[in-house]
């Protein structure tokens, strides 16, 4: 096999949680040198390690993982949760922790004799959660900005990530039910995981060990 095919290549979030989760990569010793995250590559490599970053949009992870651009890749147990790629969870790292919440105007009252509207980035999962419940919804999808669907009178109540409750409660605001703890999850591409095998391995211990100290 060559240097090329040895390679992890390892799709990381950008954003909120990426400089959290590639630190955790430099603690576990598969950092790249002289980068600190503040330029705009896209792609960064330590051909030593055997390592190359892919910086792609947090909701684009289990793409690429799931599609072999990556072999690894890292995504909020939201995305993978509403994606439901075909690929292998292989860690929590215990970062990006916050929580799926369904959320509502303070003071309000389900009317179960109505379909109850739900704004959310996340269909899939007010769907089944709902479902699980029973409850007939109507689902609008929004892609940000969630908070605001109720106080327009876009929605009755929202499925949304809670962190730390600040933007609830700045739009008058609260949480009525939880529906799933996250946190960033390490996942595996089938056949990387297969094939490339002694280098993932070689990583989780590492990342194990690294979360562990
Ligand atoms: C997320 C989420 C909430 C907010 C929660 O939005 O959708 O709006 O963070 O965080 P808090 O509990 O700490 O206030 P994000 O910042 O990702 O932007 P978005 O509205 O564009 O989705």
């Amino acid at each position: 096999m060559n240097q090329i095919n040895k390679t992890l290549n390892i799709a990381l979030p950008k954003g909120r949680i990426g400089d959290k989760v590639y630190d955790i990569f430099v603690s576990a010793g598969y950092g790249c040198a002289g980068y600190d995250g503040s330029d705009r590559c896209l792609v960064v490599e330590n051909r030593d390690a055997g390592v190359k970053y892919l910086w792609v949009k947090p909701a684009d992870v289990p793409v690429y993982v799931e599609r072999g651009a990556a072999d690894l890749g890292v995504a909020g147990k939201d995305i993978l949760l509403e994606e439901a790629p075909d690929t292998f969870e292989l860690l929590d790292l215990g970062v990006g922790v916050c929580r799926l919440m369904i959320a509502a105007p303070r003071g309000f009252r389900d009317d179960t004799g109505r379909t109850l509207r739900v704004a959310t980035k996340y269909p899939r999962i007010a769907s089944e959660y709902y479902a699980s419940l029973c409850r007939d919804i109507d689902i609008i999808k929004l892609n940000g900005s969630i908070e605001l669907a109720p106080l327009t009178g876009l929605s009755d109540v929202i499925l949304d990530i809670v962190e730390t409750g600040t933007t609830l409660r700045e739009n008058g605001l609260e949480t009525l039910d939880l529906v799933f703890n996250v946190s960033a999850r390490l996942i595996a591409n089938k056949a990387a995981y297969r094939f490339k095998n002694d280098a993932i391995t070689a990583l989780c211990g590492a990342i194990k060990a690294s979360l562990a100290r």
